[in-house]
């Protein structure tokens, strides 16, 4: 397990992602054909699938012989919400952007008004998936409980909202990397966080120890992958990225690359790749998620 490369492993736990997407989508119920073309269009093609991987790889690293079905399901409904923030991130009042995974992005393709419903259903279909999948139902309740709140937490005002809505205010403002820090952590590492810690609390082995070491792994992971995501908005290109590079230049957007440059942002990554192995310490079986660093470090979409 523990030499098998990151990516050939995200790339196995995909068909069961998306299957679980797929049916997800099928149940729920969409009014019109708009909206459940949008739904799709948002969901299903393509996007990397690491939020649900994660949480299979935290249930992992703490019950390395454990069904992977239950925390990939709690990982579908942050993949769910994940979704949603990239549409609504997408949108003209927002990034105004026009490709998303190499496709146009949900308001290019169905008008804003079905991208902003889009959105506001894959919010809610996440917690009612959460509340409803059979395969989270052994839990107890008290966990499951614990799962919603987490999410809910995350999801919101104090985690990616939040973020989202300090990145707003910041765009145009030079910021310390202090306040980057506190941004980047709403708007991207609190969904991250919340995957590792919702696949983590479908163990019965969840520990306060563990979840704490989870938590801090998730921290360096979560702003890792910001920093890339920067860094390849300034370094990388259109095509391989499926989204529009040099678009944070283009809004004036406060990212590691505008405040520390790209050196600065390369030596942020590497200590947050150091940082983010050293929190695994305490769990039984880290491998995959340290794994996981060094592929988000290395990643080039
Ligand atoms: C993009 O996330 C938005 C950020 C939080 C930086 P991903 O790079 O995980 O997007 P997909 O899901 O793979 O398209
Ligand atoms: C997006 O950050 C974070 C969320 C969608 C919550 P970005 O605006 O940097 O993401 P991309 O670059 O458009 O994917
Ligand atoms: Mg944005
Ligand atoms: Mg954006
Ligand atoms: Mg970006």
């Amino acid at each position: 397990m523990s030499s098998e490369p990151f990516d050939a492993w995200l790339a196995a736990q995909r068909p069961a992602i998306d299957g679980a997407l797929t049916a997800v989508l099928a149940r729920a119920g969409a009014a019109t054909e708009t909206l459940e073309e949008a739904l799709t269009h948002a969901v299903l093609l393509g996007g990397k699938r690491l939020r649900p991987a994660l949480a299979v790889a935290a249930q992992e690293a703490l019950a390395p012989n454990a069904a992977p079905e239950p925390a990939l399901m709690a990982g579908v409904a942050v993949e769910l919400i994940h979704a949603y923030s990239l549409v609504h991130d997408d949108l003209p009042a927002m990034d105004d952007d026009a490709l998303r995974r190499g496709q146009p992005t949900v308001h290019v393709a169905f008008g804003e008004a079905a991208a902003i419903l889009a959105g506001d259903g894959l919010l809610t279909l996440a917690f009612e998936h959460l509340a409803s999948a059979p395969e989270l139902e052994p839990l107890p309740p008290a966990q499951r409980l614990q799962m919603l709140r987490t999410l809910g937490r995350a999801a919101g005002v104090a985690g990616m909202v939040g973020g989202q809505a300090l990145d707003m205010a910041s765009t145009g403002q030079r910021i310390s990397e202090e306040a980057l820090s506190t941004l980047h952590q709403g708007k991207t590492g609190a969904l991250i966080r919340a995957a590792l810690t919702l696949g983590a609390l479908t163990t019965p082995e969840a520990s306060p120890a563990h979840l704490e070491a989870l938590e801090a792994y998730g921290e360096a992971l979560g702003l890792l992958f910001q920093v890339t995501d920067d860094l390849l908005d300034a370094t990388g290109d259109t095509a391989t990225l499926g989204k529009t590079a040099g678009a944070d230049a283009a809004l004036g957007k406060a990212t590691y690359v505008s405040i520390l440059g790209l050196e600065g942002a390369e030596a942020r990554a590497n200590q947050l790749l150091e940082a983010g192995l050293a929190a695994l310490t305490p769990l039984p079986q880290g491998d995959r998620l340290a794994a996981a660093l060094h592929w988000v470090r290395n990643r080039r979409f």
